[in-house]
């Protein structure tokens, strides 16, 4: 028993069990404070490789490493108390072989002691889900629009818009689901495919862009709080940050150009004699 006050964190069979429930909530967060903030009200908090584009600046997620994924899941697993986190394995570190992604998975669970990794792609990956699974590695899949894959899809372009090109989709969902992954993310899909699978799988599906059918939703923290300068159509902006940050910039710059600062007397609280 550990001598720390026992936290109890949510975990994969937990969300597991909330197929059909309350719907689950998560957002990314890639830092402790957003970290604390996002666990006071999600179930989930996923440690997104959405943090090339968010933190780095980068067009696409493809140069996201390992390391750089473990740094930020360490920092958001010291933020936050409740909630599950789920660190996503970056391009290049599961794809090769089962082995390989075992060796990857087991470096973002010892090194950052979250509850779970998520990687991309449909019944290709089923045979590697089932091999992480059954040694003791909670997964969730990622399925529709999968952005690693960048470079062969060509475009970021919504999938499954006609039902003659659902079964490939339907196929992933179900080859993910009975290869043992906890929950499964499906990304820029039409509504009434959404809907199917999330019937059909045992899976809870969490939907970024692929409306309200499925079991839960997620967004990227900064999309939705109106950082990021471009984000994707379906995005719903909850905040507007950006200008109020620039906004307070501002008004910092103004005050140390006219030289109207505070002085020590504030800072610690002493009056200045008259
Ligand atoms: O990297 C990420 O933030 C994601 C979400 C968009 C689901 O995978």
């Amino acid at each position: 028993m550990s001598v720390q006050a026992a936290i109890r964190r949510k975990t994969a069979p937990d969300i597991f069990a909330g197929k059909g429930g309350e719907p689950i909530v998560m957002l990314t967060s890639y830092h402790a404070h957003t970290a604390a903030l996002v666990d006071r009200h999600c179930d989930v908090i996923l440690v997104g490789d959405s943090l090339g584009n968010v933190m780095h600046g980068f067009e696409t997620t493809v140069p996201v490493t390992l390391d750089m994924m473990i740094l930020q899941g360490r920092a958001v697993m010291r933020g936050s108390q409740h909630a599950l986190v789920v660190v996503d394995m970056p391009f290049g570190s599961y794809e090769a072989s089962k082995e390989q992604a075992f060796h990857s998975a087991v470096r973002i669970l010892k090194e950052t002691q979250c509850g779970a990794v998520k990687l991309e792609g449909g019944e290709r990956m089923a045979e590697t889900v089932a091999f992480l699974t059954q040694r003791g590695i909670p997964v969730m899949g990622h399925i529709g629009l999968t952005p690693q894959s960048i470079n062969t899809l060509g475009s970021f372009r919504a999938q499954g818009r006609e039902e003659g090109s659902w079964e490939p989709i339907e196929n992933d969902a179900r080859a993910i689901s009975q290869a043992g992954a906890f929950s499964i993310v499906i990304e820029a899909v039409a509504e009434p495919l959404a809907r199917k699978i999330t019937g059909e799988i045992a899976a809870p599906t969490i939907g970024i862009g692929a409306s309200a059918a499925c079991d839960g939703q997620v967004l990227v923290l900064e999309d939705m709080l109106g950082l990021s300068p471009r984000t994707p159509k379906f995005v719903r902006r909850y905040g507007e940050l950006g200008p109020a940050i620039e906004a307070a910039i501002k008004g910092y710059a103004a005050d140390v150009r006219s030289r109207n600062f505070p002085g020590p007397e504030h800072v610690y609280g002493m009056k200045a004699k008259a």
